[in-house]
């Protein structure tokens, strides 16, 4: 019994916002700096009455339109955020209400820019063992919420969206392999500090980063877990037909893609338009590659994710 991708959903918010937008916004920056630093040209800011899980909406009907399924068919829901609605309940959970979907199992997984990659792992397992039959894998985020937008060393790289997948139990090969990972020794160089108590936000709310060490440590994990992801399956990264990374800089992308040994013709990119929407970014860019015809059924996939955490992981499958 494998656990198969039946069906793919993207959602971005409003209207595409460039570099030259974000200058004219005021933020101390260059088209030249951000293009040439990380390869991103736009990305997509929610308003302030969008929250995540209405872009997990949009996504997940997407996603179980093109796998022809019901809400109501769905037992297992997982959403991937770091930009939850609220504390509590789970964005899961709201999701699911707004789906229409009842007795499902909801909860979120907080493993921000490999939220998708640890949500998918989890949804593999619990089909494998019985009991799931369609889970509903999502990847939603405003990270515009949690962006200084006077720390143009951050605020130019993140937008918005969400990614759906429905994964359903099945006698046709679908995930092959999975590996996921954390080191929580690097936590400071990837946070968002802050919580509430007593009513206020206590600390700092935004993003801060140490971008020189998080793509340090990317390059170097993201070879890691392909290899041994690829290994578990007796195949070699270079033979898989489309390699989709967390899209956070084409720079991260390229070095590990050119370590790995895939060529830039089989990788899949809308970090340019996109800009780095943390879990939504791999099943976003799936959902992209699928709609233009370039992703086929029976194509190997090799999906991976690097975050805070610091967490970073990869799953191997059969589309
Ligand atoms: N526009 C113009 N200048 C800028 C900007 C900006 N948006 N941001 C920083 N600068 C300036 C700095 O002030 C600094 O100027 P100075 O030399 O006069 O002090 C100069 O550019 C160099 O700053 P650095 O921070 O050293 O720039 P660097 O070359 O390291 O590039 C970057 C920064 C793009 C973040 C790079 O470190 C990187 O790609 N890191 C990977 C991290 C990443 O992609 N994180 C995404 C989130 S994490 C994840 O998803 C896994």
């Amino acid at each position: 019994m494998f656990a198969r991708i039946t069906g793919v959903g993207g959602s971005l918010p409003g209207n595409p916002v460039t570099n030259l937008d974000l200058v004219r916004r005021g933020v101390d920056t260059d088209d030249e700096w951000i293009v040439s630093r990380t390869g991103i040209r736009s990305r997509y800011l929610a308003d302030p009455e969008t929250s995540s899980s209405d872009l997990a909406l949009e996504a997940a009907r997407s996603a179980l339109l093109s796998a022809k399924t019901d809400a109501a068919e769905i037992d297992l829901i997982i959403v991937a955020t770091s930009t939850p609605d609220c504390i509590f309940p789970g964005t899961s959970c709201l999701l699911q209400a707004k789906l229409g979907n009842k007795g499902a199992m909801a909860f979120d997984v907080q493993a921000v820019c490999s939220g998708f990659v640890y949500a998918l792992t989890i949804a593999e397992k619990f089909i494998r063992a019985g009991g799931t039959k369609k889970a509903l894998v999502v990847g939603a985020e405003v990270f515009s919420r949690i962006l200084d937008w006077n720390d143009r060393s951050t605020c130019v790289l993140f937008g918005d969206g969400a990614g759906a997948v429905v994964v359903e139990a099945s006698e046709t090969p679908g995930i092959l392999s999975s590996v996921a990972y954390a080191d929580g020794a690097h936590h400071a160089i990837l946070s968002v500090p802050g919580n509430v108590c007593g009513g206020k936000v206590i600390g700092d709310p935004f993003l801060r980063m140490d971008g020189q060490a998080v793509f340090r440590f990317a390059v170097r994990v993201l070879f890691d877990a392909a290899e041994k992801c690829c290994a578990n399956a007796g195949i070699s990264p270079c033979d898989v037909d489309w390699f989709i990374p967390h899209q956070a800089n084409v720079r991260i992308i390229n070095s590990t893609a050119k370590k790995l040994g895939i060529p830039p013709e089989r990788i899949i990119v809308t970090v340019d338009t996109h800009g780095n929407t943390s879990a939504a970014s791999i099943p976003l860019a799936l959902s992209v590659a699928v709609a233009d015809g370039r992703i086929q059924r029976g194509q190997k996939l090799l999906l991976e994710g690097v975050g805070g955490g610091l967490t970073w992981g990869a799953v191997l499958l059969e589309f």
